[in-house]
């Protein structure tokens, strides 16, 4: 099929299931359980509706954003996913190429298949990544990848706080207990480590002070806070932004779906939202552009995808990534001129009704 074939993100999904080796497959489509936050992350987005106004003048649709200072063509990021190596060759690299293209920010995960150093040889003029650690109980070894990823040029830092250990993936297990791997299977990188000591799960809210110290001047962001209070926490220990996020469903089962925690905040700390110095990002499930109008009408500045982004680089590299990002532009654009505003700034909980979230 031709890239041009495809005409949403779940039909990405589709085709990557048919392309990648079982184990890829698995490994990457997986939840948590019985994933029913995996569910439900998308759900969420089904229950709530939109209020759309009419007889507005909306000829001047503008999408473009800030994410963490930097100019974004659209409000939205590449989250960070482990191993992008396992059906694409170049890995996270086509990617990179891919959100270079499309002008949005790439956050590279700790364990991806390629290194930060060939990613950012990929970039373009003014293109920016963001990196993503897992603090390990080795401070000094975390101290030192930061310290580095900040001299490679990481645009911010990324700390991942939703997996002090990691989830029971079962469908993920059912596949490699199952059958043994044929040689296509074979991960390009080791598997992930299972020394518990790659995760510190003594880590706490007085360590952001330390990861700042060790990247100065870069913005920290907090990754996988699924309770409201903890977004007012991390804005009292210093973090420039969090992610509302549950892992794509991968870690707690049940876990609230991001959009609802985002709701939350809305109802208890609602002073929270709009802080001049702090985003608030939110990923999990969000496959169309009336998702991402959803986010943003509730506060958040930003949104981010996992998955859609690797099948879509599964197909057809670089081309795959730039077109999933440019399926979401037109259905953005589409949303918010049938909604009648013609800026983000404009979209507020107006415009929902979120009734049955
Ligand atoms: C992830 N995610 C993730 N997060 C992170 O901080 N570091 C990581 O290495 C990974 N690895 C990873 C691998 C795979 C295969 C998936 C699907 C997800 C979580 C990711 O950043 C993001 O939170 C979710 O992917 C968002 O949900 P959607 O967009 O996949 O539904």
């Amino acid at each position: 099929f031709g890239v041009d074939s495809v005409v949403s993100l779940n039909d990405f999904e589709r085709y990557a299931k048919d392309l990648l080796p079982a184990v890829a497959w698995y490994y990457y489509s997986t939840g948590a359980d019985g994933e029913h936050s995996l569910f439900d992350n998308a759900d969420a987005y089904n229950r709530v509706h939109f209020r759309p106004r009419v007889m507005r003048d909306v000829t001047r649709v503008d999408m473009s954003t800030k994410i963490l200072g930097v100019e974004s063509a659209l409000p939205m990021y590449v989250s960070p996913t482990a191993r992008n190596g396992l059906g694409q060759p170049l890995g996270e690299v086509a990617v990179t190429r891919g959100a270079g293209a499309a002008g949005i920010l790439q956050v590279l995960s700790h364990y991806a298949s390629r290194s930060l150093e060939d990613v950012m040889k990929e970039t373009k003029e003014g293109q920016k990544v963001g990196w993503q650690i897992y603090t390990s109980t080795d401070r000094e070894k975390s101290a030192k990848q930061i310290r580095e990823a900040y001299e490679l040029g990481a645009q911010s830092i990324w700390v991942t706080v939703d997996t002090a250990i990691l989830g029971k993936r079962e469908r993920e297990r059912r596949a490699t207990a199952e059958r043994e791997p044929a040689a296509h299977d074979k991960p390009l990188t080791p598997p992930l480590p299972k020394n518990s000591a790659a995760h510190d799960a003594g880590l706490t809210w007085k360590d952001i002070k330390w990861i700042k110290s060790l990247a100065p001047g870069l913005p920290v962001v907090v990754k996988g806070v699924g309770a409201w209070e903890d977004v007012v926490l991390a804005q009292q220990h210093g973090a420039d932004a969090v992610v509302l996020s549950n892992h794509g469903g991968r870690q707690l089962d049940y876990a609230n779906p991001p959009l609802k925690t985002l709701h939350d905040l809305n109802i208890h700390s609602p002073s929270s939202i709009h802080q001049p110095n702090f985003q608030i990002f939110v990923d999990g499930g969000i496959r169309h552009g009336t998702d991402i109008l959803k986010a943003l009408c509730l506060g958040a500045d930003a949104v981010g995808l996992g998955r859609p982004f690797i099948y879509a680089a599964t197909g057809w590299g670089s081309d795959g990534v730039q077109k999933a990002v440019m399926i979401l532009k037109e259905e953005m654009e589409i949303g918010m001129i049938l909604l009648g505003v013609n800026k983000l700034e404009e979209l507020g909980p107006q415009y929902l009704d979120t009734s049955k979230l």
